[in-house]
C-alpha cells in the first residue's frame, strides 16, 4: 500500500504554506489570480469518468497551455516559490490552499480546507471549462458534469468579485466591481444593477439572471451579504476536493 500523504509532518508543512501564502499574495496583490488558478485545476472534473478535478494536472504545460488557462503561467510561477520551500506539499494541495487564502486574505469567508490531494501528471483534453460566450444550457452542462448544482454555479460565480479580464488573455476587458481586490457581495448587487460604466459582464454573468432558479440566488446574495459567504463556503470547499475522499 502507497504511505498516506498526509501525517504530523504533513500537516505542519500545510500551516507554514498557509502563511507563505498570505505574505505572498498580500505582496503581489495577487489574489484573483490564486483563486483563478484554484478553480481551473478544480474545474476540469468529470464525475462520469472521474477525471481531472484539483489534481495539480493544471502545472502541465499541455494544459496551462490551453485557452481558457490564458494567464495562469503567472500565478504558476508564484505558487512554485512556495512548493520550492515545501516540497513535501502535493501541487494540487497546494494549488486550492492559494485559492482558499485568496478568499480569506481579501475578507472574504473562511473555507475549510483538508489536504491530502494526489498529483496526476494527465491533464483533460481542452475544452471542459465553461466558454464565457455562452448561456444558461452550456453552464448548466459544464458544472453538472463536474456533480455541481444550480446553487454552486450562483455562489461559485460571485468568485468574480475578486480581479478582472485582461484583453490579451480572454478578449474580455475590466473588472466586475469597483473594488477588485476586496471578496464581498459587490458582483451580486452590480450584476442586478445593470450596465455600468467600466465594469464588465460577461454573457455567462448575464445568464444568471436569464433562468429563474439562478436568478433567485442572485436575488437572495445581493440583499444578503451572510448567505452569499455561508453559501460560498460551502460550493468553494466542494469545487476544491471534486473527485478527492479525504483519509
Ligand atoms: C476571470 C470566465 C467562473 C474566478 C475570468 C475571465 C473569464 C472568466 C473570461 C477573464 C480572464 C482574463 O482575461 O484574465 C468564467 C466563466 C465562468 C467562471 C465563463 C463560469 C461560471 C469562475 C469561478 C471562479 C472564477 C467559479 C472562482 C470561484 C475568476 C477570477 C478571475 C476570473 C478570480 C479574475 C482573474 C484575474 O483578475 O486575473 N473568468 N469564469 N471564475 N475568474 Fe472566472
Amino acid at each position: 500500500m502507497a504511505k498516506p500523504i498526509v501525517d504530523t509532518e504533513y500537516i505542519k508543512e500545510i500551516e507554514k504554506a498557509r502563511r507563505d501564502l498570505r505574505a505572498l499574495i498580500s505582496n503581489k496583490n495577487c489574489a484573483p489570480i490564486m483563486l483563478r488558478l484554484a478553480w481551473h485545476d478544480a474545474g476540469t472534473y468529470d464525475a462520469k469518468s472521474k477525471t481531472g478535478g484539483p489534481n495539480g494536472s493544471i502545472r502541465n504545460e499541455e494544459e496551462f497551455t490551453h485557452g481558457a488557462n490564458n494567464g495562469l503561467k503567472i500565478a504558476l510561477d508564484f505558487c512554485e516559490a512556495v512548493k520550492s520551500k515545501h516540497p513535501k506539499i502535493t501541487y494540487a494541495d497546494l494549488y486550492q490552499l492559494a485559492g482558499v487564502v485568496a478568499v480569506e486574505v481579501t475578507g472574504g469567508p473562511t473555507i475549510d480546507f483538508v489536504p491530502g490531494r494526489k498529483d496526476s501528471s494527465i491533464s483533460p483534453k481542452e475544452g471542459r471549462l465553461p466558454d464565457a460566450k455562452q448561456g444558461v444550457p452550456h453552464l448548466k452542462d459544464v458544472f453538472y458534469r463536474m456533480g455541481l448544482s444550480d446553487k454552486d454555479i450562483v455562489a461559485l460565480s460571485g468568485g468574480h468579485t475578486l480581479g478582472r479580464a485582461h484583453p490579451e488573455r480572454s478578449g474580455f476587458d475590466g473588472p466586475w466591481t469597483k473594488e477588485p481586490l476586496k471578496f464581498d457581495n459587490s458582483y451580486f448587487v452590480e450584476l442586478l444593477k445593470g450596465e455600468s460604466e467600466g465594469l464588465l459582464k460577461l454573457p455567462t454573468d448575464i445568464a444568471l439572471l436569464d433562468d429563474p432558479e439562478f436568478r433567485h440566488y442572485v436575488e437572495l446574495y445581493a440583499k444578503d451579504e451572510d448567505a452569499f459567504f455561508r453559501d460560498y463556503a460551502i460550493s468553494h470547499k466542494k469545487l476544491s476536493e471534486l473527485g478527492f475522499t479525504p483519509s
